[in-house]
């Protein structure tokens, strides 16, 4: 019986062009281009079962093994620090997380800064590295208000296009790190089924050098 990977995608625009990789590397499955609000799309032939996953969710299915193999963003792998292998920068899903603030934002070394984030733990990390102390505020969307009202000094926060950023008069201050889509693998499947994992890996590696 031929080997079927399970592969947990992050719903939405990037994981179209996720499935448009994999596909281009054997991996179709032609029923996930059905408009319809299923969730998991099989193609037995070519050995692979694809889930819709929400994007900060896949590291959750791939660490459990509920997926053998899955796409997330290096903020959410930061973030959560799965216990998974990544396996491969696929170098799309650009962007950073950064620290922004108001225009006219200044340290006050006298305070505690206040942070505004869904990334609570990139957040923490990097404010250690610099040796500050803060004071985080946890939310979970909509992160750019924090400033604006006075609820946090500063947020930290993906930036992609930085139009969020400009359009409620925010800017970026410092770069924390950037951020790509990266594959990543449950360590037992990639045991199991090393054969598929490492056969899909090279074809996706040679995608993203042609595209470079
Ligand atoms: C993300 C992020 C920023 C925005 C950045 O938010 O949190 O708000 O995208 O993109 P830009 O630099 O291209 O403007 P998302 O759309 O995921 O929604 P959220 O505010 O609910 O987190």
């Amino acid at each position: 019986m031929k080997t079927m990977l399970n592969v947990a995608l992050p719903k939405g625009r990037l994981g179209e062009k996720v499935y448009a990789m994999f596909e281009k590397a054997g991996f179709e499955c032609p029923s996930i281009k059905e408009q319809n609000r299923k969730l998991i799309f099989e193609n037995e032939a070519a050995g692979v079962r694809y889930f819709w996953v929400k994007p900060s969710d896949v590291p959750i299915y791939v660490e459990r093994g509920a997926a053998d193999i899955g796409v997330a963003g290096k903020d959410i792998l930061l973030e959560y620090n799965p216990d998974i292998y990544e396996l491969l920068d696929l170098n799309m899903g650009k962007c950073k997380m950064a620290v922004a603030a108001k225009k006219d934002f200044r340290y006050n070394s006298q305070k505690t800064l206040k942070v505004a984030t869904k990334f609570a733990n990139i957040a923490q990390n990097y404010y250690t590295s610099c040796g500050r102390d803060i004071d985080i505020i946890k939310l979970n969307g909509s992160i750019e208000i924090a400033p604006i009202l006075g609820l946090s000094d500063v947020i930290v926060d993906i930036v992609e296009t930085g139009t969020t950023l400009k359009e409620n008069n925010l800017e970026v201050i410092e770069t924390v790190v950037p951020i790509s889509a990266r594959l990543i693998a449950n360590k037992t499947a990639f045991k199991f089924k090393a054969a598929a994992i490492e056969k899909l890996k090279c074809e996706l590696e040679a995608q993203v050098e042609a595209a470079k």
